[in-house]
């Protein structure tokens, strides 16, 4: 069987990669990347000499590549997860996101029906999405799989425009998918652009800590290898047509999670008590922050079986340590066009 997975070499699509790569010896493994800012082949050293695994680098927008690719290699299931992933960046610059999660889902989409439509027998399109195309939660409540589409970012609304193109292709053209929708993710190779690597990249360069308005902003917290189990799961055992919301069941203030972090950072670092909580700094509020995201996880809990394999405490350490060990890593992804970004953003 020909698996495509794309967006392999980012943060989430690397575990996916080793996770299938490791656990079926007998799909052909294909991972489709542009290598852009957040995509890098360092996350896959480990499997890159596998024999069912092989790395094409192509970008998703561009049309005639990727048909291309899917007349050459017949790819009989797609797991999608390349996307422009960054809130902030798509306040930036929101036509990128349009163009990459949008019209590249639907590049994706267009070749995979061109290639099956009268034989979809045994063929699945798996898209990866975002628990925040739900919207802001209140004080209370959780996002099931029927809550109403509600995206306040740029980069929320261009998922949310995917994932209905996704049902639409489904519809229309009777294509089989599957949906997931999950909360947010943490753990090894993470870019340091999201709040908890950038945190850990920040405490161990005694650099200041930017907490957006008053820290009070909610989000559920997922270990990423258990983000990767949930979509070996819900590709090969998931109704066709379903959406099956994803999360961790734990929900932190961003500012009780950073107070956490910087007790774990000091002990591992042998520093004095309090003294990474010391770099924390209130910051300017992202435009148009989401409050609340949570995420209710029966369905994928009671119809196949999932649930997290690690608590908040062991995946953070288990992240943390990841850093400290991979230091080189961290010094390869923040030079270069690390820091004008940064200087853009935080300046
Ligand atoms: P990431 O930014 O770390 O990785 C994205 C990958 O996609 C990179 O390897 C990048 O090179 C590749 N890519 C970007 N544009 C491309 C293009 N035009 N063509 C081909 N490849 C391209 O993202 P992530 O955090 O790993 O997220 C992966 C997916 O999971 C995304 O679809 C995201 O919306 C979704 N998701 C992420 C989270 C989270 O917490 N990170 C939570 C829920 C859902
Ligand atoms: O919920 C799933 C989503 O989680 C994914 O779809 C996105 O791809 C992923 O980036 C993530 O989005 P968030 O916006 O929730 O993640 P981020 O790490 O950017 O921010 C988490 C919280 O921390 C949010 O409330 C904003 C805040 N924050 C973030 C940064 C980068 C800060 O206070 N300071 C910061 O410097």
């Amino acid at each position: 069987m020909n698996i495509l997975i794309t967006g392999g070499a980012g943060f989430i699509g690397s575990h996916v990669v080793r996770q299938l790569v490791n656990k079926y010896p007998n799909y052909n493994i294909f991972n489709l990347d542009a290598l852009t800012y957040a995509g890098n082949l360092e996350n896959l050293k480990d499997i890159e000499s596998a024999t069912n695994y092989t790395f094409l680098k192509a970008d998703i927008t561009d049309e005639q590549a990727i048909n291309s690719l899917f007349s050459k290699y017949k790819f009989e299931g797609v797991i999608h997860l390349a996307a422009e992933s960054h809130v902030d960046r798509s306040i930036k610059e929101p036509l990128a996101f349009a163009k990459t999660n949008i019209l590249g889902t639907m590049v994706l989409l267009n070749a995979f029906k061109n290639l099956w439509q009268n034989n979809w027998e045994g063929k699945r399109f798996y898209h990866i999405s975002t628990d925040e195309v739900y919207g802001s939660l209140g004080a209370t409540g959780l996002f099931t799989e029927t809550t109403s589409y509600n995206p306040n970012s740029p980069y929320s609304a261009s998922k949310a425009s995917s994932d209905h193109f996704v049902r639409a292709y489904g519809e229309t053209f009777g294509m089989p998918y599957v949906i997931s929708n999950c909360s947010n993710n943490y753990g090894p190779n993470h870019f340091p652009e999201k709040l908890i690597p950038l945190f850990i990249n920040n405490i161990i360069n005694n650099k200041a800590l930017p907490v957006y308005g008053d820290g009070l902003f909610t989000r559920d917290w997922l270990y990423v290898i258990d983000h990767a189990r949930a979509i070996d799961l819900a590709f090969h055992k998931g109704k066709n047509g379903e959406t099956y919301n994803i999360g961790g069941f734990n929900e932190w203030t961003n500012i009780d999670l950073i107070k956490l972090l910087c007790t774990l950072m000091d002990d591992k670092l042998g520093r004095e008590k309090g003294a990474s909580e010391k770099l924390i700094t209130y910051v300017k509020d992202r435009p148009g922050h989401d409050l609340r995201y949570a995420i209710d996880a029966t369905k994928i809990n009671k119809e196949l079986g999932w649930s997290p394999s690690v608590t908040f405490k062991e995946g953070l350490e288990k992240t943390i340590n990841w850093y400290l060990d991979n230091k080189e890593w961290l010094n390869n992804v923040t030079s270069g066009n690390y820091k004008e970004y940064y200087k853009s953003q935080y300046n």
